[in-house]
């Protein structure tokens, strides 16, 4: 038998998608009446912002908790807090967005970088960000290759993000919270700017996306040390970086030196990453080392930090229902290899 307790014990624990705080923090639960006979709840819910998708989620949510714990029917209405309420949270809500850049910010910033293009960053990043989500982890993207972006098509992202007020909100996908130059430029064209406007993109990507509470903030940066890197390093002091490279000696190379800006300008670098690191046969399970051997050690060395883990060549296997051509399932090899990695990382930041 449902109760009026048991229903205000489940909408004690909802959240609202504003504040981010519980209904019974915010005193949001207006009213409750639970017809016994007919298991029919019928509910009166304030909530910061109404007429919103954020609302359309609760609403879902609530009904289904509620039809889970034995209600037949839920009734669910949807008012504002009143002025005074939301007095009491405004700075937590208004100091959301600018908490993301501020010297006391929760979120962790890791950029991935390296020294030359199309050694894996973007697979990287993308990758990255889902197994941190799957670990339960709040995680966002931020295509920083403004240019040459690929984290939407690679993500198999179609949908693009909707814009609220001055807010934009950002595209979710497995968990993760996405922002693209490709969301905003039609039809593929090239996207043809100089550098000044290219900070000013980075800052509203920061400024005008509405992220929320957010663990971790993944950058993809377009290859080499140019302007957007710099831009980082300036906009994010406090910007960790993982460094891609090849297993080829040169490669490695070159990425120190992507790693040695990032000394530079104080970023701690929280290890490299060794991408296409071999080629394992399938028939005989024999490993080739197409593109060299030793990379990630020598630059991990250089760097005097860790080698964070080593991938092999392989695609996801494509999923035409759900299409994501650079997402590797949870239980792909490589899936299983970025998990770890991810595990690795958050010990490491949880370590500082
Ligand atoms: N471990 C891997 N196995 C097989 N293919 C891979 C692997 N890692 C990356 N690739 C492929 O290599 C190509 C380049 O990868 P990606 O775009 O991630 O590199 P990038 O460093 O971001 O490139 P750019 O510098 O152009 O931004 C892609 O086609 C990607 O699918
Ligand atoms: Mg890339």
């Amino acid at each position: 038998m449902l109760t009026e307790d048991r229903v205000r014990s489940i909408l004690n624990k909802m959240v609202d998608p504003f504040l981010h705080k519980t209904l019974e923090e915010t005193n949001g639960i207006q009213e409750i009446k639970v017809k016994e006979d007919k298991q029919h709840v019928s509910v009166k819910i304030a909530i910061a912002k109404t007429g919103t998708p954020e609302q359309m989620q609760l609403q879902g949510t609530i009904v289904q908790a509620l039809k889970g714990a034995g209600a037949d029917s839920v009734g669910l209405r949807f008012t504002d807090l009143p002025a005074e309420e939301l007095a009491k949270f405004a700075t937590a809500d208004t100091q959301g967005n600018k908490s993301l850049l501020s010297p006391g910010s929760k979120t962790t910033f890791i950029a991935i970088a390296s020294g030359k293009g199309g050694v894996g960053k973007s697979t990287v990043s993308v990758n990255l960000a889902v197994a941190l989500a799957r670990l339960g982890k709040k995680v966002g993207i931020i295509d920083a290759d403004i240019y040459g972006f690929s984290v939407p098509d690679m993500m198999g992202i179609t949908k693009r993000p909707v814009v609220r007020g001055e807010m934009i909100i950002p595209v979710e996908r497995f968990g993760v919270k996405v922002i693209s130059m490709g969301f905003f430029v039609e039809d593929n064209a090239p996207v043809i700017w100089r550098g000044p406007m290219l900070g000013k993109m980075l800052h509203n990507f920061f400024n005008d996306v509405e992220w929320g509470d957010l663990d971790y903030l993944l950058l993809d940066l377009p290859p080499g040390t140019g302007d957007v890197a710099l831009d980082i390093h300036t906009m994010l002091p406090a910007c960790k970086e993982v460094i891609v490279t090849t297993p080829h000696p040169t490669a490695a190379f070159v990425a120190a030196r992507a790693g040695a800006m990032a000394l530079r300008t104080e970023h701690e670098v929280l290890g490299v990453i060794e991408n296409m690191s071999y080629f394992e046969s399938k028939v005989t399970g024999e490993k080739e080392y197409v593109f060299g051997k030793g990379g990630g050690t020598k630059l991990a060395e250089e760097l005097q930090t860790e080698l964070l883990g080593q991938l092999p060549l392989q695609q996801p296997d494509w999923n035409d229902d759900d299409f994501a051509p650079s997402i590797y399932a949870e239980d792909h090899r490589l899936g299983k290899l970025y998990l770890e990695i991810a595990e690795k990382i958050t010990t490491l930041i949880h370590k500082k």
